[in-house]
């Protein structure tokens, strides 16, 4: 069975989209095992506690240096045999404690049509810079902030009536469909990496199905 960790800062709509992913099966043999958070009273650990899901609250401020913090994750993590990270709303840069022994296994949900937008606030910078599209986007997650290989992208509409709070909610509902949705993919299939460009090889599972129902008929 693949594990997943999910990190949030703030509410946990997205946490909990998740969640709610799991319940309707859409995960097949994986399960979330872990919330991790910076903000111990924020609304993803109230979502987690209903949900029986381990919480792991750490207050950066406690630990002398970044890498201790990260260190204090990790190890939790390796209780909980992680396989996966899915960033849900963490507001924080992940360090190469963290990074290096899940390469190509964290996941960055953003609010915004990367490289447009990075950092804290895309919603806000969206609405200031007059675009007539944003959306979001989930990507594996590198060094830089919020510049790792694009794994999907959806646009949403702005529209010229739009305020910060109107389009956050459009793009949360998008973000409720696309999160899970991704996810399931790299439970279900291999993923190649080429540069930039990431690939879901969708069609490697057919494949070995096919073949597996030819060597039957053979
Ligand atoms: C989401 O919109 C997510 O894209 C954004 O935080 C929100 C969390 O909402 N993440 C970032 O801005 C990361 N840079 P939620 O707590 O309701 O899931």
């Amino acid at each position: 069975m693949q594990r997943i960790a999910v990190f949030a800062s703030g509410t946990g709509s997205n946490f909990q989209a998740l969640l709610d992913a799991q319940a309707r099966g859409q995960f097949e043999a994986a399960a979330i095992r872990l919330l991790v958070t910076d903000r111990p009273n924020c609304g993803a650990v109230a979502k987690a506690q209903a949900a029986q899901i381990r919480v792991a609250a750490f207050t950066p401020k406690q630990f002398p240096a970044k890498s201790e913090y990260e260190r204090a994750i990790l190890q939790v993590l390796r209780e909980e045999q992680i396989d996966w990270i899915v960033l849900a709303g963490y507001m924080r840069l992940v360090g190469p404690d963290l990074l290096q022994p899940y390469r190509n296994r964290i996941l960055n949900l953003h609010p915004s049509l990367l490289p447009a937008f990075p950092g804290k606030d895309a919603i806000g910078q969206a609405i200031a810079y007059g675009v007539k599209y944003t959306g979001v986007t989930v990507h594996l997650v590198d060094e830089g902030m919020d510049t790792g290989p694009i794994l999907a992208q959806q646009p949403v509409q702005v529209e010229d009536t739009d305020t910060v709070e109107t389009l956050a909610d459009k793009i949360h509902q998008v973000e409720h469909k696309l999160l899970p949705s991704v996810v399931a993919d790299l439970l279900r299939y291999p993923i190649e990496i080429e540069g930039r460009t990431v690939r879901i090889l969708k069609e490697s599972r057919k494949r070995d199905e096919t073949t597996r129902i030819d060597q039957r008929i053979g």
